[in-house]
């Protein structure tokens, strides 16, 4: 018997669908990626934006014809999107060949209620609440040198525009000796860097009632032999802190990488989206960033065309990029979600206007980012090595500190090993360089 997982979505998605595998195979599925010959097809999905749900429903259509042809196959679809209930609605009455419907809160019960589709012969949904946390569920990790660990499920932010809090439940943080003990494992199996990831980590362990918690659990991992580097994200601007900022200046280990999310460069419009930072305090954790780390590769989000922002607002985000020069960053065109409060509020701009803020916004950030590469040029550089290069299989491809891709010449037995790379050259998108 074979299944298929597709992820839509962000890494804490990947996460999962990695736990649904595990699943799987524990349950005595082999796993492929065939949709042709799979006896079981899960979506994971995303409701972040509009794009997300007009993905899956046209990815779902598609499958129509298999279920016609092999009765037999569940088709099933999970995660953020399926947390919904208008859309649960909406997938029993327009989408009939879809079995088996559950939500971010039920991943830990899939096993049963696979075999409930299964058996019953009829459609099977969960999408109910619950806030723990299940651990010990298997984890099909891929294997490479790199791998995802969450360390907190939800979110407690309630930004105005996003959808995560209603379709992920609040904030609750794994026990540290549960993460210590899932990174250990890994790095006994080959894994040599760890992406921590959460809404916002910086709240890790505050339900619990901990201060700096997040730093603290960073220096743990930090002593996990194996384990080289260590990323986290996201950060929430409003609950970074200077010990956390400290840490990763004074740990090797920590990648002096980090991703802030801005959402917007205007002190008014972040009222609007109900971020509790302003521009200046956001500047002046940028600040002392450099400061602690001058190497430091900063990253971030960017909505654009929230219903408040105007041409002026905009101007603020365009200036903090000219200020901050981020190495690279997300940038999204505002997507009213159902049931947050912004999608009641008129959009003060045309979609011509935002359209054209956007193309604006990347060809500023086109200019930073070359220049930003241009500074690792001449620069040898530890890269952890991924593989072949998928768009030049000449090459092998790796990820610098900064998480950069990097290109060069080399032997694919080199694949999962930290070596010096010297950076020969810098484009927009990539670095190539030479092994040393
Ligand atoms: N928890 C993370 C963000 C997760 S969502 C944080 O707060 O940093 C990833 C990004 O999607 C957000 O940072 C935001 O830029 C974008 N996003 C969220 N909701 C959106 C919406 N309704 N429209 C457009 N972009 C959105
Ligand atoms: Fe969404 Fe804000 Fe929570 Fe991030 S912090 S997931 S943007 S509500
Ligand atoms: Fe999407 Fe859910 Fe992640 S809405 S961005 S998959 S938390």
């Amino acid at each position: 018997m074979f299944a298929l997982v597709e992820t839509f979505g962000c890494q804490q998605n990947v996460n999962d669908s990695q736990r649904i595998e595990g699943m799987l195979l524990e349950m005595g599925y082999a796993l492929t990626d065939d949709r042709e010959k799979a006896d079981v097809i899960i979506f994971n999905t995303c409701a972040i934006r509009e794009n997300a749900h007009t993905r899956v429903f046209g990815n779902l259509g598609a499958l129509k014809h298999l279920k016609a042809k092999k009765p037999s196959l569940i088709i099933g679809i999970c995660g953020c999107m399926a947390q919904q209930e208008h859309i649960a609605k909406r997938i029993k009455s327009k989408y009939r060949h879809v079995g088996l419907i559950f939500g971010t809160h039920a991943l830990w019960k899939f096993p049963s209620l696979l075999l409930d589709a299964i058996e019953q012969n009829e459609r099977v949904i969960d999408i109910s609440e619950n806030e723990n946390i299940a651990e010990g569920l298997p984890v099909n990790y891929d294997g490479g040198a790199r791998a995802f660990v969450s360390v907190m499920y939800g979110c407690n932010n309630f930004c105005s525009y996003c959808i995560v809090p209603y379709v992920r439940g609040r904030e609750r943080s794994r026990l540290e000796e549960d993460i210590l003990e899932e990174i250990s494992s890994l790095a006994k199996t080959g894994v040599k860097e760890v992406m921590l990831l959460g809404q916002n980590v910086n709240s890790y362990g505050k339900d619990r009632g901990e201060k700096d918690a997040f730093a603290l659990l960073l220096k743990k991992v930090c002593q996990i032999d194996g384990i080289e580097r260590i990323r986290f994200m996201s950060s929430h601007p409003k609950d970074i802190s200077e010990k956390l900022l400290q840490t990763m200046a004074e740990e090797e280990k920590i990648c002096n990488q980090l991703h802030l999310p801005l959402q917007s460069g205007s002190s008014k419009v972040l009222l609007d989206m109900n971020r509790h930072y302003d521009r200046e305090r956001y500047l002046s954790i940028v600040k002392k960033a450099k400061e602690l780390m001058p190497d430091i590769c900063l990253t971030t989000d960017i909505i654009v065309g929230f219903p408040t922002e105007t041409e002026e607002d905009f101007e603020d985000t365009l200036s903090i990029l000219r200020e901050v020069e981020y190495d690279s960053l997300f940038s999204f065109i505002y997507s009213p979600r159902v049931g947050t409060k912004a999608a009641e509020w008129e959009n003060a701009s045309s979609e011509e206007e935002i359209d054209a803020r956007f193309k604006r916004l990347l060809d500023l950030q086109n200019t930073i980012s070359y220049k930003k590469n241009l500074r690792h040029e001449g620069k040898i550089e530890k890269v952890l090595v991924s593989g072949k290069s998928k768009t030049d299989s000449e090459m092998l491809s790796g990820r610098n500190y900064a998480n950069k891709i990097v290109n060069f010449r080399g032997d694919e037995s080199l694949t999962g090993k930290i070596i010096d790379v010297e950076i020969t050259k810098a484009q927009t998108w990539i670095l190539y360089g030479e092994l040393v």
